[in-house]
């Protein structure tokens, strides 16, 4: 279970300040594929990042399983990253000269694994995802993008995280592609492993089992299909 209450996240800048998360209280079960929805400067990727301890907030409390995510220590947030969290970005953020086998083995390594551990399963992995044979040596600059978006979903999968973040992990790929992703992301999500997609994509928020739609920092609505 993953439990936001009264979460809020204020950016100072200049002589101002921006309220990116304004006070939002939501929960979502394990195992749902969750999409945000919200147009752009709503506050959705703030939010994917205070879910993922990449950010602290100014206020309230995060919960996921057994973990007090607020309260962590910088120390522990980078465990916490690494062990429970698997992230997925619009601009893949794939590392340019490690093949794409060795991107995905790249986590493992962070988390301790032994070489031969980590190859088999960044191979099981990208097969999982379809990216079979000769293109798992390639380097991310001579595959699609479509195949890049692959490969760091089977580096989100790495460490067998129970939460899935995907901040607009379409935003870059043709409507094909993009399904396709999606799909990916469905499947993973299920028995302990959430996924949080967000996305301005109506159609494939629709595919989500619960959607939360933000505007100006707030959850306006919340849609389950259940
Ligand atoms: N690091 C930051 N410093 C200052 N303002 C920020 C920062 N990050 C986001 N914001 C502001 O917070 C608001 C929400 O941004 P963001 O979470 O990126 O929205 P979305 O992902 O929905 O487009 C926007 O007004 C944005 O300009
Ligand atoms: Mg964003």
């Amino acid at each position: 279970m993953l439990l936001v209450e009264d979460v809020a996240k204020r950016f100072k800048s200049g002589g101002g300040a921006v309220d990116a998360v304004d006070g939002v209280s939501f929960e979502i079960a394990t195992g749902t594929f969750a999409a945000i929805v919200g147009r752009s400067g709503s506050g959705k990727s703030t939010l994917l990042g205070l879910l993922g301890a990449l950010d602290s907030p100014s206020a309230g409390k995060i919960t996921m399983d057994d973990v007090d995510v607020t309260a962590l220590s910088p120390r522990g947030q980078v465990a916490y990253r690494r062990d429970r969290i698997g992230f997925v970005f619009q601009q893949y953020h794939l590392i340019p000269d490690l093949t794409a086998v060795q991107n995905v083995m790249l986590p493992m390594e962070f988390a301790g694994r032994r070489t031969a551990e980590r190859r088999a399963r960044a191979v099981e992995l990208l097969d999982r995802v379809g990216l079979t044979g000769g293109k798992q040596t390639r380097l991310p600059g001579r595959l699609s993008g479509g195949e890049q978006q692959r490969v760091s979903v089977a580096r989100a999968l790495a460490n067998r995280p129970s939460l899935i973040l995907a901040d607009e992990p379409t935003g870059n790929l043709d409507s094909r592609n993009g399904k396709r992703i999606i799909t990916l992301l469905r499947e993973f999500a299920g028995g302990g492993t959430t996924v949080v997609v967000v996305t301005h994509d109506r159609g494939l928020a629709s595919r989500a089992d619960l959607t939360l739609a933000m505007n100006d920092g707030r959850i306006v609505h919340r849609k389950s299909k259940t």
